[in-house]
């Protein structure tokens, strides 16, 4: 037990030396692996480390991306799901479970060193109407018990990620306020975070801003100056990141806890699938927003004091995701699907433009299209299922695909649900209109993608071993429910 003890402590002493001699990088990203074309967990730990990203914000606690992190010396921020909140809000048990196979077990040395655990995803969202309204708090409390007890109470964090429509403002950013029907539940939120020493996490996106309101200034959004600046009283705002920042700032200090530090957990921009959605507008928003957070200037209401934290979203592209918010829903990374930098970017965090990713294991040069010499006006059919399933989005209006022709749609679409596929030659039919070929059929911009052999990590790439183990698993299961007979 003493020993134990001990190398606790040792450990502590460990991740507080890391934290005090290597610069604590300001520009972190956020990690999501709403994909199926993942790449391996290795390879992105293995970009973010040459990119020197010192800070990682994840959706949920996966261990094949956690096992990845083991060791790479990258701050961590692990993600509770929305759905989760319920169970551990009403039951310590699950709570401990929770803290035990997503935190404590990879708490170890040469481990991942977890900084922040996040309890729900943007719960107050108001599309939500309220459903996880009440568990956050108790889902909190229950999970800052498991954790002290883990002896990991001191070093672990919660925070909550709140959507930026946690607070409003009738017109001015000094005016804002949290939303009436959450004034209790952010006044206690806020103290316990404040008792705990974490910060208030918010995600701003201008874009959206700019996306849902036709005549909100463009200009408005970036960070070159405004011809539209927003004056309140003596502080005049000329970006739309300031102007919601402070809107925030006041929110909290209507509530008493105007000095509250505060991270932001996302903010980004897309570089497709909306007419303010192009890697240009991209790239100028995210460099503005480095340059502008590096400089310290803050904000009016914060002078001098930029915000704790800062996650891009996202680190890359993600094509299973919802289409509800809009086609740029699959667009925000800053590098593709598969590790490439969209644009050049410097993160400031002294390593020049975005370095690629290496080591991509692509499935093999090959390509699914429409057979140029059949007749293609019945095929719609099959466009709309392969587009169901595979990500076709880049056809749209605004996307980097939308000029490629009746036939190049087509095809776009076949190669998506073939590589979707994993390349299976079945999936290249579609009643004999489809033909593979090694001649990449990317026109300009538009790119048709090769999949990634993303397989390994799971059951069906561990041959043997897996097949053992899933007997052994059989075995005694079976034991089990005969010796309970
Ligand atoms: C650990 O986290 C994963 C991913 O969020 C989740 O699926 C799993 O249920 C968690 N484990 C427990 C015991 O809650
Ligand atoms: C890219 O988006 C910006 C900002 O919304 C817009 O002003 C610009 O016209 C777009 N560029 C192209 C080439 O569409
Ligand atoms: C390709 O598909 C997109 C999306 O449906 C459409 O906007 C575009 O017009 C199509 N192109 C042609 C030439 O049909």
């Amino acid at each position: 037990m003493e020993a134990l003890h001990l190398a606790k402590i040792l450990l502590w002493g460990l991740f507080l030396h890391r934290c005090i001699v290597s610069v604590d990088s300001a520009v972190g990203v956020n990690w999501g692996t709403l994909s199926s074309h993942k790449l391996p967990p290795a390879v992105v730990v293995d970009l973010m480390r040459e990119n020197k990203i010192g800070k990682v914000k994840l959706f949920d606690a996966d261990p094949d991306v956690l096992r990845a992190l083991k060791g790479s010396g990258i701050a961590v921020m692990v993600g509770i799901p929305n759905e989760l909140l319920a169970v551990l809000a009403s039951s310590i048990a699950a709570s401990d479970l929770w803290v035990s196979q997503n935190v404590s077990r990879f708490m170890v040395k040469g481990g991942v060193d977890i900084r922040y655990v996040a309890v729900g995803n943007e719960p107050f969202l108001s599309s939500y109407q309220g459903r996880y309204q009440s568990l956050v708090l108790p889902a909190m409390l229950n999970i800052q018990q498991s954790l002290a007890r883990a002896n990991l109470g001191g070093y672990i964090k919660l925070v909550v990620p709140c959507n930026a429509d946690a607070y409003q403002s009738a017109s001015v950013p000094s005016q804002g306020v949290f939303r009436p029907e959450l004034t209790q539940i952010m006044t206690q939120l806020v103290s316990f975070l404040n008792s705990n020493g974490s910060p208030f996490v918010v995600n701003i996106y201008p874009f959206l801003s700019l996306y849902q309101s036709a005549d909100f200034p463009q200009d408005y959004a970036f960070f070159e100056g405004s011809s539209h600046p927003v004056v309140d009283g003596q502080n005049v705002y000329y970006n739309a990141f300031d102007g919601n920042f402070d809107t925030l700032v006041a929110a909290l200090s209507k509530i008493g806890y105007g000095q509250m530090p505060i991270a932001i957990g996302e903010v980004g921009w897309p570089t497709e699938g909306a007419p303010c959605a192009n890697v240009t507008a991209a790239r100028a928003f995210n460099q503005g927003l480095i340059s502008h957070i590096l400089s310290n200037k803050g904000t009016p209401l914060r002078p001098g004091i930029p915000p704790v934290d800062i996650y891009l979203f996202s680190l890359l592209d993600e094509e299973q995701k919802s289409l509800l918010p809009g086609n740029f829903e699959r667009h925000w990374g800053i590098y593709s699907f598969d590790g490439q930098a969209k644009y050049p970017l410097n993160l400031g965090l002294g390593n020049g433009w975005l370095k690629n990713a290496k080591n991509v294991p692509y499935l093999p040069s090959r390509w699914c299209v429409a057979d140029p010499s059949q007749d293609i006006t019945v095929v719609t059919n099959h466009m709309k299922l392969a587009c169901s399933v595979a990500d076709c989005t880049t056809l749209y209006f605004g996307g980097s695909c939308n000029a490629i022709g009746d036939k190049g749609n087509i095809s776009y679409a076949f190669n998506s649900y073939y590589q979707l596929q994993k390349q299976d030659s079945r999936s290249c039919d579609f009643d004999g209109i489809g033909m593979i070929t090694f001649l990449d059929p990317s026109v300009g911009d538009c790119r048709f993608l090769v999949g990634i052999n993303d397989n390994n990590s799971s059951c069906t790439g561990c041959g043997i071993f897996c097949g053992l183990w899933m007997m052994a698993l059989w075995v005694i299961i079976y034991l089990r429910v005969m010796s309970s007979l």
